[in-house]
C-alpha cells in the first residue's frame, strides 16, 4: 500500500505486547504511534526496534516549551528517522517557527504538525486557562495559526476536519483519532466516527488504538478498515 491511512497508536508500557502486535500486522499497511508511555519506559531503542520491523513512526510527545528547546528537540526526533512528530500550538507562534526550524536543521525530513486544543478539554477547561469563545473559535485560531506558521498539519477531531479544510489548504495534513470501525465499542471516546466518515470530512490519516490493539486477531480488523477505505468512492 503506497501511503497508508492508518496509524496504530502502540498505547503500551509492555515491550512484549508491542512486538506480538507488531508480528501480527503487516508493514506498509499501517503505520503505528509511539506516545508518552512507551517512549518514556524504553526510549529510542523501541524506536528503532519498530522501525527494524518496517514499521514508519509518529512520535506523539507533544513538546510545549521555550522556543531554543523545542527547536532542539524536533531536530532530536527527526534524527530518529520518525515519519512524523507533534507540538502543542498553545506554544505560540515563535515555538511553532522555532519547531520548523529544528526540522530543518535536520537531514531527516520528518512531518511536523501540532496539537490544538486537546479534545479531552471542554468549553469550561479552556476558559478556566484564560481562552474565550467557543472551543471551535479556539480550534480553528490555532489551526490558522500552525498553518501560516508553515508547519504540516495538525491533530483534530475528524467532526472539525472539515471546517478546518476551509481555513486552511488541500496540502495541510489532518490527522484524526476518535475512529471506530461500526459495530465495535466506543470505550472512552465520545465522539466517533467511522474510518470512511472521517476521510470523507477531510481528515488524511486515522489514529486507531483498542479496535486493533485489543481484537483477537488485529492483522484482520487492519485488512477490513484498509478494505473499507479502499472502496470508498
Ligand atoms: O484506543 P483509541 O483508538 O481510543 O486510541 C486513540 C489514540 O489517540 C490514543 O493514543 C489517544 O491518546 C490518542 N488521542 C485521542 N484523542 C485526541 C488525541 C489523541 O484519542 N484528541
Amino acid at each position: 500500500m503506497n501511503d497508508p491511512k492508518v496509524i496504530v497508536a502502540l498505547d503500551y508500557d509492555d515491550r512484549i505486547a508491542v512486538e506480538r502486535l507488531l508480528s501480527n500486522l503487516t508493514p506498509g499497511e499501517c503505520r503505528v504511534k509511539v506516545g508518552k508511555e512507551l517512549f518514556t519506559h524504553f526510549g529510542p531503542d523501541i524506536i528503532k526496534y519498530i522501525q527494524d520491523s518496517g514499521f514508519e513512526v509518529f512520535l506523539d510527545l507533544k513538546f510545549h516549551d521555550i522556543p531554543a528547546t523545542v527547536r532542539k528537540a524536533c531536530k532530536a526526533a527527526c534524527s530518529l528517522g520518525v515519519w512524523m512528530l507533534n507540538v502543542h500550538a498553545l506554544g505560540g507562534r515563535e515555538m511553532l517557527h522555532a519547531a520548523r526550524e529544528g526540522v530543518g536543521e535536520s537531514n531527516h525530513k520528518s512531518k511536523l504538525i501540532a496539537v490544538t486544543i486537546l479534545t479531552s478539554s471542554n468549553v469550561k477547561d479552556i476558559h478556566q486557562i484564560g481562552l474565550h469563545g467557543e472551543l471551535s473559535e479556539n480550534v480553528l485560531r490555532l489551526a490558522s495559526m500552525v498553518h501560516d506558521a508553515q508547519l504540516d498539519g495538525v491533530v483534530c477531531s475528524a467532526q472539525e476536519a472539515s471546517i478546518i479544510r476551509k481555513v486552511t489548504n488541500d496540502e495541510f495534513i489532518l490527522v484524526s483519532p476518535g475512529i471506530r470501525p461500526s459495530g465495535v465499542q466506543n470505550n472512552d471516546q465520545k465522539r466517533v466516527l467511522t474510518p470512511k466518515e472521517a476521510l470523507d470530512n477531510g481528515a488524511n490519516y486515522l489514529v486507531i488504538g483498542r479496535p486493533i490493539t485489543q481484537a483477537e486477531n488485529p492483522n484482520r480488523v487492519l485488512q477490513d478498515i484498509n478494505r473499507e477505505l479502499v472502496n470508498r468512492i
